[in-house]
């Protein structure tokens, strides 16, 4: 688990959901949702909802993710890849493997604008994110992407509920339906009794599955997981990575995860190696 304190959590993930106009409050304003007060004191601007399935007519034709010519040097002159490119499809789940180190999480970052890249292009649903402003990439984020972190990143004082709930609540109102949609989550990753506990009660393997829950309570176009079934024992990774496979297949979204884990890559449509010239398939590269 990552030694970041409570505070740093609420940053990253906020960072990674919020809108800009959320402030240095945000902290206080997730607690007030903890509290149970209205959401509307969050201070976030609903934003539109995606109409998930007036879309698969469109995603059969043009891939969800695109990425051309992408380079990514890190700070202090390490050039992690060059001339990295991929495509990927609605229905389709792509593996990608690769040495500690070779800039995987990075790449993930890019893909969900939490990151740049020196060059190339990352285009996410019809979205070119390099045109887009920090409120247009959360935007983007909250509507489209669903993200796994490495490190969970679950906010330590919102019920289990509440972080799952906490994409659909930064976009609607109702909360009836937001929990309930929330409960759905929480039981398909076999957490159905525990929404109103809270992070510090649960294993890690538990926690990574409330992070799956929240990736994937929005119904996003693309999936992002970083190890999303590191933590987790091979029957409840099994479980967890169905879940994958079905948001991917029957909702229409695409996949990219990042893994060490075989039965990951057996599920996988294409396993993908990260190397200094981009990604290359998997067997080629061996
Ligand atoms: N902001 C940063 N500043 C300096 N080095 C970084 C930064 N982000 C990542 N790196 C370095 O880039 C490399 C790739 O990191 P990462 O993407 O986490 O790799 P992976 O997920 O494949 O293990 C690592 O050597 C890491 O230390
Ligand atoms: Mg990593």
């Amino acid at each position: 688990m990552s030694s970041l304190p409570a505070d740093g959590f609420a940053a990253f993930i906020w960072r990674s959901l919020r809108c800009p106009t959320g402030g240095p409050g945000d902290a206080r304003a997730a607690k007030r949702f903890a509290a149970g007060e209205n959401r509307p004191a969050i201070h976030i601007e609903p934003v539109e909802a995606p109409a998930a399935k007036g879309f698969s007519g469109l995603r059969e034709t043009k891939p969800i993710l695109a990425v051309r010519d992408l380079a990514k040097t890190v700070p202090g002159g390490r050039r992690l890849f060059s001339g990295l490119d991929l495509e990927v499809k609605a229905g389709e789940l792509v593996a990608v493997v690769g040495e500690s180190g070779s800039g995987k999480s990075t790449f993930l970052n890019i893909l969900a604008g939490l990151d740049d890249g020196d060059s190339g292009e990352v285009v996410v649903d019809g979205t070119a994110t390099g045109g887009l402003d920090e409120r247009g990439r959360t935007e983007l984020r909250r509507t489209r992407i669903g993200f796994v972190f490495q490190a969970f990143h679950i906010l330590p004082y919102l019920t289990l509920r509440q972080n799952v709930a906490l994409p659909l609540a930064l976009v609607s109102g109702d909360a009836a339906a937001i929990e309930s949609q929330a409960d759905a989550k929480l039981a398909a990753v076999g957490l159905g009794d525990r929404g109103g506990s809270y992070a510090r009660d649960l294993s890690g393997g538990e926690l990574q599955r409330v992070a799956i829950a929240r990736a994937l309570v929005h119904e996003p176009a693309l999936i992002l997981g970083d190890e999303p079934t590191g933590n987790l024992d091979p029957e409840t990774a099994g479980r967890v990575l169905a879940l994958f496979a079905g948001a991917v297949r029957e909702g229409d979204a695409a996949a990219v995860i990042v893994t060490h884990s075989r039965s990951v890559a057996a599920v996988a449509d294409r396993v993908l190696t990260l190397t200094s010239n981009g990604l290359s398939d998997a067997d080629r590269a061996r």
